[in-house]
């Protein structure tokens, strides 16, 4: 099956989390099932005709394998085109164009294994699953969560992660945080950042020298104070995996620098897809993805703002310069990697690999 094939899903069950988020299942007919297998804290692009425009957007997988579903969680932002539309407008019932699952945000999950997740807002769309299969499938593996919120009513899947705590108690160690919410306790208050980290740690509450893997997922500032912190205490080989998600309210800045340094006539990318050569041609300070759509040649992307990496390729000929990358890691740049929503050529001649992992 192409990388860049969707089909058309029913949506089964929409079941409100909170008065700003939403979960969607989708039906999967038998036939389908290999095509969507996916392993927990992966996600899927949807995408739907909204005013007449197709929009795509990628959502993490809520569901785990386990539960023979496929769940996203969906959290309404600030004019989320496609998050609203989902609140508003979508019924059980409804077909909505769903992509592969994809994504990186989980490690071989092994039985002995002590996981420790940070997560923040829908951060914890992922999170919910990994944690959800873990409990259940990897019956020697503990969690421990610390989440953080605005308020107790804005917590996304509170009840699930209170039932998962009731079934598993010995095995799964919450920690709930609200920033804008009064708390009994005054630890609970505030944002997770250094300070609460270091107090959990010297307390004796968190021992990061038994953590075997740390999981990281919410807004970029979150994500970068938790790698400082963390930088000393984990061990060498302890896998730190991280996933942006944006804050509420926030959009993705357009910084022009670079297109304006490397502004061309007209440049001509050759794209390897699904084994198929093709050519674009760019437009001045048109993306890659972009002229893609333009021209109608499809090519995966999701998010178009360096995050989802669903847009990855290989630089097989030419240089790029990339715009912004919130999700290529530093040895995947090295290989040559890069983004096609964020990438512009610095070459007369670029040729993308699409279909290079
Ligand atoms: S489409 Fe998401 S990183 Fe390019």
């Amino acid at each position: 099956m192409y990388k860049t094939s969707a089909h058309l899903l029913t949506i089964s069950k929409i079941s409100f989390l909170t008065s700003e988020a939403v979960e969607l299942t989708f039906d999967v007919p038998e036939r389908l099932g290999p095509y969507y297998a996916y392993t927990p804290g992966q996600y899927v692009a949807l995408e739907e005709n909204i005013l007449g425009q197709p929009v795509r957007r990628t959502y993490s997988i809520s569901s785990a394998p386990t539960h023979g579903k496929l769940s996203v969680g969906i959290k309404k932002i600030f004019d989320g085109k496609f998050s609203n539309y989902a609140f508003d407008c979508l019924d059980v019932g409804k077909k909505l164009r769903v992509f592969k699952p994809d994504g990186r945000f989980f490690i071989d999950y092994e039985d002995n294994q002590n996981l420790l997740f940070i997560a923040c807002g829908s951060g914890i769309t992922p999170v919910i699953s990994i944690i959800d299969f873990v409990l259940k499938t990897k019956h020697n593996s503990t969690v421990t969560l610390l989440y953080g919120n605005k308020t107790i009513e804005s917590t996304m899947y509170r009840e699930r992660l209170e039932a998962l705590k009731n079934s598993h108690l010995e095995r799964i160690f919450l920690n709930y945080f609200f920033s804008e919410e009064k708390q009994e306790i005054e630890f609970k208050q505030g944002r997770i950042d250094r300070g609460k980290i270091e107090s959990l740690i010297n307390q004796r509450q968190l021992n990061p020298s038994n953590v075997d893997a740390l999981f990281l997922c919410g807004p970029q500032e979150m994500i970068s104070s938790m790698k400082e912190v963390f930088a000393n205490h984990l061990g060498t080989n302890v896998p730190l995996i991280s996933e942006l998600f944006l804050s509420d309210n926030r959009v993705i800045e357009k910084k022009k620098g670079v297109r304006k340094n490397l502004r061309r006539v007209k440049t001509f990318v050759k794209v390897k897809i699904d084994g198929l050569i093709k050519d674009i041609e760019l437009a001045d300070e048109e993306t890659i993805i972009d002229a893609a759509l333009r021209q109608k040649i499809e090519l995966p992307f999701s998010c178009k703002g360096g995050m989802c990496c669903t847009c990855r390729c290989l630089v097989k000929e030419g240089e790029v310069v990339l715009e912004k990358n919130y999700s290529l890691e530093k040895w995947e740049e090295e290989m040559g990697f890069t983004l096609a929503c964020q990438a512009y050529p610095k070459t007369d001649n670029v040729f993308l690999d699409f279909d290079a992992s």
